[in-house]
């Protein structure tokens, strides 16, 4: 029996997680984060969620409390960390939500182990493979980090993943984001950009998905627009889509009260 609470350390896939599992209930829901973030970035759906369910998240490796020297990350990789943390917990099957990068993660791994899933969460996401521009400019931000570090980079990254009014009127929000990438290694910032500009487009194994979906959006979400989420919609067969007015591509948190409310329906089915 692994222990319980916030801040729990695991070793799994040749590295120390750190992760929060707290409440009880069936089938457990698990949290993954978002580039560059960490799990406290799912804070207004553990204090929603954690009277009725058993909620988990997890520091990818070289996030948050998570430890490794990170010098190479693919998404493959962030996907099997995923299942070995399962395997630790001794979890079969779980409910899981991915933001973003989370997503892609959720969908690699959907589609290798899908007997391990019971159901998905893919908020604010998409299953494409970056363009060449895209990949250039990731590339163009690793030189950007390694000379000048993250301030220019963390400035600019929440103008485009919060929504104009949550940039003016959500600042607490804002600055708890950019503390958050502030506090993780430029090592590990360039690693994972990497892996995003190198991760495989997922949106050929859509129609596999066999497991209940829902899918959400942040109406005003530049990064991963409502369009990419409704592709996911219009290809994973089980699934629902929300779009969340008055977010971009923070929506977990830029709207928290409507993001908890769409997952207690979908997790109300199970
Ligand atoms: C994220 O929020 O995880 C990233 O913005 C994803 C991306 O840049 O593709």
């Amino acid at each position: 029996m692994q222990a319980t609470g916030y801040d729990i350390n695991i070793k799994a896939n040749n590295i120390t997680f750190c992760y929060d599992d707290v409440g009880k209930g069936n089938i457990p829901v698990l949290f993954v984060h978002g580039f560059p973030f960490d799990k406290s970035m799912w804070k207004p759906q553990f204090d929603f969620l954690k009277s009725t369910h058993r909620v988990i998240a997890v520091d990818l490796r070289g996030f948050g409390k998570s430890t490794d020297n990170l010098e190479k990350a693919s998404i493959t990789l962030f996907a099997d960390d995923l299942i070995k943390l399962m395997d630790g917990l001794d979890i079969k099957k779980a409910i899981v939500c991915g933001l973003s990068m989370g997503g892609y993660i959720v969908l690699n791994a959907v589609n290798r182990f899908p007997e391990r899933f019971a159901g998905i969460i893919l908020s604010d996401t998409q299953c494409n493979a970056d363009t060449p521009e895209a990949r250039e400019k990731r590339y163009k931000t690793i030189q950007q980090i390694e000379a000048d570090g993250l301030i220019d980079f963390a400035e600019s990254f929440v103008k485009n993943i919060f929504s104009k009014n949550s940039l003016e009127e959500r600042k607490d929000q804002v600055e708890k984001i950019k503390k958050i990438i502030l506090s993780t290694s430029p090592k590990t910032v360039a690693a994972a950009l990497v892996a995003l500009a190198e991760r495989w487009e997922s949106c050929s194994g859509l129609n596999s998905i066999s497991v209940p979906a829902l899918i959400l959006c942040g109406k005003e979400d530049i990064i991963t627009p409502p369009e990419r989420a409704e592709f996911l919609h219009q290809n994973i067969k089980n699934s629902k889509i929300q779009i969340i007015d008055g977010a971009g591509h923070m929506s977990n948190i830029e709207q928290s009260n409507v993001f908890n409310k769409h997952i207690e329906d979908f997790l109300s089915a199970f």
